[in-house]
């Protein structure tokens, strides 16, 4: 079978608006989809590598459990019949050639890492469907002009590691910092198969991607509020990430008098005030969390000498990040003077916001209304691999409803529909951007 004859339906030949308007379900319905029971049991059946006891997963980045999972993720690509590699930044790449050599390929997928106590669907419904829609496609003998790629990047929780080094933007310095499985990247790179030495050949040039497009939960609450089916992902937030040191005077609980303390907790207090103070100070959509805080030595009788805090700033807009940054630097050596302290702040990563393409911004939102699904634009303010790989190559992502808006949570749930509905816009995704000119 052809791509053509596959991709088929009235959609296809008639025009997308005329489309839209009165053959939708009926294209939808006569259109070929991916297997939706399958795509759920691969959902619940990688959420036993790393599961917690609240019901959702604990799969750091270069743990035994994220181990165990590429392992199980790998397998499903082989029996999809993809070409299994491991890149040298431990990005996981799977390959069906197309059939006109001249064409790059098309990249598609996303990360099966979690955050300390994450959930079943951030990242695995992105991966997981991309697999099936390979496995459709090869199930159907179809073959796009395209070859395609499936990828699932390495450590996205830990600060996008794997799309990083794929866009040649991972520094060295990275390679040193400890990822909170406690393995050093470095190391980590080499237990999940990479090469750290070799990540230059990891890296790939604007114009080697014909197209990026990743299917990823939405993580808020729009979607469902709307009673959406699919988002279609304008940008996506840029993140900076500090380690912040308060640096006090650790003393006797009991006989320092109130006036001569130098609390490093109380300073530590006032800061996560004040970081909220300025991050809602101005209009916009911007957050700042203070999520990680460390008191030492931890004794209920030591005035608390040292503490290490983590700040995270996001925004769409760089400058606003820098700005706010700057404040609560600024705010913060006010608290020091008052508190006889010292507040210390070491950047540890910083992601740049990036824009969809609007091209396949306007191609997802075709593809969705052709499967008679309602789609509307929306800004990420999660971060996402998408972002590195826009640096690269146009780059655009599909959302789906979150229950509740809740995701980094063991309770993060999207519906099994909704997945479905996404690996079937996905895989049209794949189809009509095989087909259009540009890519
Ligand atoms: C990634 O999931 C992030 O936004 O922290
Ligand atoms: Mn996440
Ligand atoms: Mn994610």
């Amino acid at each position: 079978m052809t791509r053509r004859e596959f991709a088929g339906g009235l959609a296809g030949v008639v025009g997308a608006a005329w489309a839209h308007r009165h053959l939708g379900v009926l294209a939808a319905q006569a259109r070929a989809s991916v297997d939706g029971d399958r795509v759920n049991r691969h959902l619940a059946e990688l959420s036993a590598f790393g599961k917690n006891p609240h019901g959702g997963v604990t799969r750091l980045a270069y743990s035994a459990a994220d181990r165990l999972g590429r392992e199980y993720v790998t397998g499903l690509m082989r029996a999809a019949g993809l070409e299994v590699r491991v890149d040298p930044a431990g990005n996981i790449l799977g390959r069906r050639a197309g059939s006109d050599s001249s064409r790059k390929p098309l990249l598609f997928g996303s990360h099966i890492d979690s955050v300390p106590d994450g959930g079943n669907y951030d990242g695995d419904v992105g991966s997981l469907s991309a697999i099936e829609v390979a496995q459709t496609l090869g199930e159907r003998n179809v073959t796009l002009r395209h070859p395609i790629e499936v990828v699932v990047f390495q450590n996205e929780e830990g600060g996008t590691v794997g799309s990083r080094a794929m866009a040649g933007q991972l520094e060295p310095a990275a390679l040193t910092l400890t990822a909170r499985s406690g393995k050093v990247t470095r190391d980590g790179i080499a237990f999940i198969g990479g090469d750290p030495d070799r990540l230059e050949s990891a890296v790939r040039k604007r114009g080697d991607i014909a197209a990026y497009v990743e299917l990823h939960i939405e993580q808020g609450g729009t979607l469902e509020e709307k009673k959406i089916d699919i988002g279609v992902v304008q940008g996506i937030v840029g993140i900076g990430w500090w380690d912040v040191t308060v640096d006090g005077f650790a003393n006797h609980a009991g006989t320092t008098p109130m006036d001569k303390r130098q609390d490093a907790l109380l300073a530590a207090a006032r800061f996560i005030e004040m970081v909220n103070r300025v991050v809602t100070s101005e209009a916009g959509r911007q957050v700042g969390t203070v999520g990680r805080i460390q008191a030492l030595p931890g004794a209920p009788n030591v005035i608390p000498g040292t503490v290490t805090c983590s700040l995270e700033l996001r925004d769409l807009d760089p400058l606003k990040i820098e700005r706010l940054y700057q404040r609560v630097h600024e705010e913060a050596q006010r608290i020091a003077t008052a508190s006889r302290t010292t507040f210390t702040f070491a950047e540890t990563h910083r992601s740049v916001p990036a824009l969809t393409d609007p091209r396949l911004q306007a191609l997802i939102e075709n593809v969705a209304l052709d499967r008679g699904l309602t789609a509307t634009r929306l800004p990420s303010g999660a971060g996402h691999d998408a972002q590195y790989v826009a640096q690269i190559a146009p780059a655009g992502m599909i959302f789906v409803p979150s229950v509740g808006g809740i995701s980094h949570s063991p309770k993060e749930f999207t519906k099994p529909q909704d997945v479905v509905n996404g690996a079937n816009v996905l895989l049209d995704t794949i189809l009509r951007l095989d087909s259009t000119d540009w890519t």
